[in-house]
């Protein structure tokens, strides 16, 4: 009798020289399958105009999914360059690109952008702009944007999504803002917004240091900023255990707490605790084994460092604990 063999149908893209490999998802060019993975590849449009995406293929074939502006040179042609943001894999690659390990490989950015949808929960308005045509803002997990609205100063918030969708940004507005709620509000679809950035370095760790857990805390409306560094933990898919400690504040409750039920609902290596305020915050941490676990904090001025030292004294490693301290509205 012979034996059946079931074909892999899975296309990985292994990426030199990191050895990072993220699995090509069908129908999405190799740019959106990266950021879809949590790899922080190059880029600047998203649609075939800059040339930023260019990645040299060392093996495998890339098929081409789309006309673009950006004219390869006949050496690049030769050499195998390709634009990972109109390719799509054809089969397993081995793709030779620069990937971005730390802020510091993030350029700065000034782009414009629209209001296209606005929510409103309990204590929070939840705001999304899109970047105008042709642009895409790069970021890493965890980063701020300065938003400036038609007739108002600079205004500094975390960007609370993940890079995966580098042209729309989603920002928090506790409704106690009640001026720059009312501007989000009453804004035109038409107005320009100016978005300058990222900023902040309150981002994953690189993985050569990377522990065993991971643990997130946040405070209130410091939330958005830890959003997308589990958004981008999610999309790695590696299974790590990991704890989210969510503190609610005397004006900002835990207003995705629906969010965060389905993210512990859907992996079991998720775990959730919402808070009533930092004093249940001991007694959690007191039984969890901190040594070897990677923290986040996100909290305010007068409450980050004393987390960190309750941590510390609960035995956490203070070389593992990153304090995110952007200061913008609170
Ligand atoms: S050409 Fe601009 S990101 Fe691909």
């Amino acid at each position: 009798m012979s034996t059946v063999y079931k074909e892999s149908t899975e296309i990985t893209v292994t990426l030199s020289p990191s050895g990072r490999q993220f699995v090509a998802l069908p129908n999405n060019s190799l740019l959106e399958s990266g950021l879809g993975a949590g790899i922080a590849l190059p880029y600047s449009c998203s649609d075939g105009r800059c040339g930023d995406c260019r990645a040299k293929v060392i093996s495998g074939n890339v098929r081409k999914t789309r006309f673009h502006d950006f004219t390869l040179s006949e050496s690049e042609k030769i050499a195998g360059v390709c634009l990972l943001c109109s390719n799509e894999a054809d089969s397993n690659l081995t793709i030779e690109v620069s990937e971005a390990n730390a802020v510091d490989d993030i350029p700065q950015q000034q782009l414009r952008g629209k209001l296209c949808h606005v929510e409103q929960l309990a204590d929070m308005v939840i705001a999304r702009f899109k970047i105008t045509r042709g642009k895409a803002l790069r970021f890493l997990p965890g980063q701020y944007l300065q938003l400036t609205l038609p007739g108002t100063a600079p205004w500094l918030l975390p960007i609370a999504n993940c890079p995966c969708e580098p042209r729309f940004l989603e920002f928090h507005i506790p409704t106690h803002h009640t001026r720059e709620c009312h501007l989000i509000n009453n804004i035109s679809r038409s107005d320009r917004v100016i978005l300058d950035g990222p900023q902040g370095v309150f981002t994953h760790r690189i993985p050569a240091k990377t522990a065993e857990n991971k643990l997130f805390i946040a405070e209130g409306q410091h939330f958005a900023a830890v959003k997308p560094l589990i958004e981008h933990v999610i999309s790695q898919d590696n299974e790590q255990p990991c704890t989210m400690l969510w503190i609610a504040t005397d004006q900002v409750g835990h207003y995705r707490h629906n969010l965060c039920r389905s993210w512990a609902d859907a992996f079991d290596w998720f775990y959730y605790m919402p808070l009533a305020n930092t004093d249940v915050l001991l007694p959690k941490i007191s039984s969890m084994d901190l040594l070897s676990t990677d923290i986040y904090i996100s909290a305010s001025s007068t409450r980050r460092e004393q987390i960190a030292e309750q941590l510390v004294a609960n035995g956490a490693n203070r070389e593992y604990i990153v304090i995110d301290s952007t200061e913008c509205c609170s």
